[in-house]
């Protein structure tokens, strides 16, 4: 190999790192799974699915898939537990398991708030505060929270999402703070708006798709595939300075958007720009 090659890979390798993942047998989970097992880790796949979890986990070499409820806090000190049994240690938690149900403000029933609060945001926590323990008792580690677009934009019917979202993000930075000493690292991946078998219907959508066209730079959604990068390079000695942030991904969703015509010479037509 090059020796630009043989220092990337020193970079951005994650031989021998245990990755620890919850929500690992949905969209974005399962890909980003592929992904750190292309780049090295052995990853400790855990979901409600745990049966999905262990499937996936088949095929990739290392690993293991563990059925874990993130509602249930017994439920993620034995899964912790068990990771660490099977692995000797976690290196990387990557909190990826998230719900969410659009609806009013006005709407909401408290059972549905307390859902996606419990999974989104004190999930995230109890799930730190278990492997965070492991972290200190081994040495150090590093935690990647998933955000969204949601945790600083607001859409409509999100609003316990996007409360949760934000919390997360306050999580994130709590823990760079408070586990700085412990050589604990921890930021955040807010992907903006992600094609996955549950948005399609979205992107599909007559009016709604060309809303979103409008206001994503690149003008269309991203692909799970191009968090791999980002996460990566978060698991990964590549980032060692870096800490409490939540980066997004997102097209350039947030810089405001482009939703009508302006004056200018150098115009494309954007009918030709790629819609997936
Ligand atoms: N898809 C997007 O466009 C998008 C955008 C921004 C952020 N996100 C975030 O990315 C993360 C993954 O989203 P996704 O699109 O892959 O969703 P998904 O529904 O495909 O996957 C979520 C996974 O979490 C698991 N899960 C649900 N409840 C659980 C529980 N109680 N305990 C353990 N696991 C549980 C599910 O079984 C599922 O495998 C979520 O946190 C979501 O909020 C997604």
């Amino acid at each position: 190999m090059s020796k630009i090659g043989d220092r990337l890979e020193r970079m951005f390798s994650l031989e021998g790192k245990i990755i620890l993942m919850t929500g690992a047998a949905g969209g974005i989970g399962s890909v980003l799974a592929r992904g750190l097992s292309e780049a090295g880790g052995r990853l400790a796949l855990c979901d409600l699915r745990g049966d999905e979890a262990e499937k996936l986990a088949s095929g990739l070499e290392g690993s293991a898939g563990f059925e874990v409820d993130v509602l249930d806090s017994g439920s993620i000190r034995r899964c912790v537990a068990g990771v660490a049994a099977r692995f000797g240690r976690i290196d990387v938690l990557i909190n990826c398991a998230g719900i969410n149900k659009r609806e009013g403000l006005l709407d909401v029933a408290e059972e549905t708030y307390d859902r996606i609060m419990g999974i989104n945001l004190k999930g995230v926590f109890m799930f730190s505060q278990a492997v965070g323990r492991q972290m200190v008792g081994q040495g150090g580690g590093n935690i990647i929270n998933i955000g969204s677009h949601n945790d600083e934009d607001m859409l409509g019917g999100c609003s316990v999402y996007g409360a949760t979202k934000s919390g997360v993000v306050a999580l994130t930075r709590a823990m760079a703070v408070e586990w700085a000493q412990h050589n604990i690292r921890a930021n955040a991946i807010s992907p903006g708006h992600i094609l996955t078998p549950l948005t399609t219907v979205t992107w599909e959508h007559p009016t709604r798709s060309v809303w979103l066209r409008d206001r994503i730079a690149m003008r269309r959604p991203g692909k799970p595939g191009e968090l791999v990068g980002i996460c990566v390079m978060l698991a990964s000695d590549a980032s060692s300075y870096m800490t409490g942030q939540a980066y997004h991904v997102d097209g350039g969703c947030l810089c405001g958007g482009d939703p009508w015509d302006f004056d200018s010479q150098y115009k494309t037509d954007r009918s030709r720009m790629p819609l997936f």
